[in-house]
């Protein structure tokens, strides 16, 4: 059993002050720290620094590990000039990108107190680091392909792929999980395929919805610059789905999508309406010219959404707190202590609900996921703790998964 002091405990009734947590791999008690060493005298006492706050794990739910060598390869600004390069560039990319380099950066994740996160696996390169990594992995197995002359030989890979993750579910963190690439790029017969595999085995379930324009001329008309892309690499013409049939492919599976940065009132409202969330990532939607997620909207319609960094393919960095520091610029019309509030939950209970996961709050019975963030100065006034965490933290002072020190 260990006692972990801080001054501050976020928890699912706000920060409260003079307490502090009993644990071992779950969470066992939430008192004053001289009521936890009466009911637990053998325990491990740690005392965080002062102005300290103990908060759930973070969780970033949405990340391509495989993409991790990136730095200026691809072309940032406008998201099909950066396809192009994805298409170009994957395979030195992907080739150069071996399991010193994604650990390298599960541990900047680490660092910044992501204790989950959801891997977004092409290939299954990544497996043997997720397994390695201390963090909790919700390994989401991507099906792509969009033409139906490959699409069995291309479903029977993505097969072989949740079989191995699921078979290292046992002795690892890992949950095998699903996700489809997108609308424009995987065959409706073959989506229905994946979904039913997730429904069938109950994983979580992600697919990257309406992230451009682009996109969105395309599965509307037919038009615009995906014709080019799909007449010079894939020799067709036609778009396999629409928004609609897309959308409704997942009608029946609360599925995580991520970006709908171009997604419409009534689109959200759908997606609400069928117990779906958003993953958002302030950053890349930022680099790759796609615009600004209405965050405000989402919370009209109670569709739960996460903060997550995307992958390196998009991104200048994998820590959680640059993430959340971008989404405070990006949403410069919100009440700057209402947002930073709304973000914090967004990284734990929300992201925890969304993936399925039995973490993300401070809160007796949980799984003992923590992250402990040193402010740098007595915070002064209650309901700007969220705000100065997100706007002082490069790094936390302490992290634990599962009861077990890792930082
Ligand atoms: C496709 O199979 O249609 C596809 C693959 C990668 C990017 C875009 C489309
Ligand atoms: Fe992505």
């Amino acid at each position: 059993m260990k006692i972990l002091v801080a001054d501050y405990i976020y928890t699912p009734q706000g920060y409260i002050q003079n307490k502090a947590i009993a644990f071992n791999n779950t969470i066992q008690a939430i008192e004053s720290p001289e009521n936890l060493q009466k009911s637990y005298p053998n325990a491990e006492i740690i005392h965080s620094e002062a102005n300290s706050v103990i908060y759930p794990g973070f969780i970033n739910t949405h990340v391509h590990l495989e993409f991790s060598a990136n730095k200026t390869s691809l072309k940032y600004g406008s998201f099909m000039p950066w396809l192009d390069t994805v298409i170009e560039h994957r395979e030195d990319l992907v080739g150069c990108c071996d399991n010193t380099m994604m650990m390298g950066e599960c541990e900047t994740m680490l660092k910044s107190g992501i204790t989950t996160f959801g891997a977004i696996s092409s290939f299954g390169n990544e497996l043997e680091v997720c397994e390695k990594t201390p963090q909790r992995v919700v390994f989401f197995n991507e099906l792509i392909g969009s033409n139906a002359q490959y699409a069995d030989m291309l479903y029977g890979d993505f097969m072989e792929r949740v079989k191995a993750s699921q078979s290292c579910e046992e002795e690892s963190f890992i949950t095998p999980a699903v996700a489809i690439h997108s609308p424009y790029s995987v065959h409706p017969i073959i989506l229905q395929k994946a979904v039913n595999v997730a429904k069938q085995y109950q994983l979580p379930l992600s697919a990257h919805f309406l992230e451009s324009q682009a996109e969105r001329q395309w599965l509307e008309e037919g038009e615009g610059e995906l014709k080019a892309f799909f007449e010079k690499f894939f020799n067709t013409s036609t778009p396999v789905t629409n928004i609609e049939e897309f959308m409704y492919a997942f009608d029946t599976y609360p599925t995580h999508f991520t970006h709908a940065v171009q997604a419409n009132k009534e689109e959200l409202a759908y997606l609400a309406s069928k117990g779906h969330s958003i993953a958002h990532c302030p950053r890349s939607n930022r680099y790759l010219g796609c615009g600004r997620l209405p965050i405000e909207t989402l919370k009209k319609l109670q569709l739960p959404y996460s903060v997550a960094t995307d992958g390196l393919s998009s991104n200048d960095s994998l820590n959680i707190f640059d993430e959340l520091r971008a989404a405070v610029m990006l949403h410069h019309q919100a009440p700057i202590q209402i947002l930073a509030k709304q973000l914090i939950q967004s990284i734990t209970s929300d992201a925890a609900e969304i993936l399925g996961l039995d973490c993300g709050k401070i809160e007796v019975g949980k799984l003992a996921d923590i992250a402990v963030v040193t402010l740098r100065e007595e915070p002064k006034r209650e309901e700007e703790i969220a705000l100065w965490t997100i706007l002082h933290t490069k790094t936390v002072s302490r992290l634990f998964i599962n009861g077990e020190k890792h930082v």
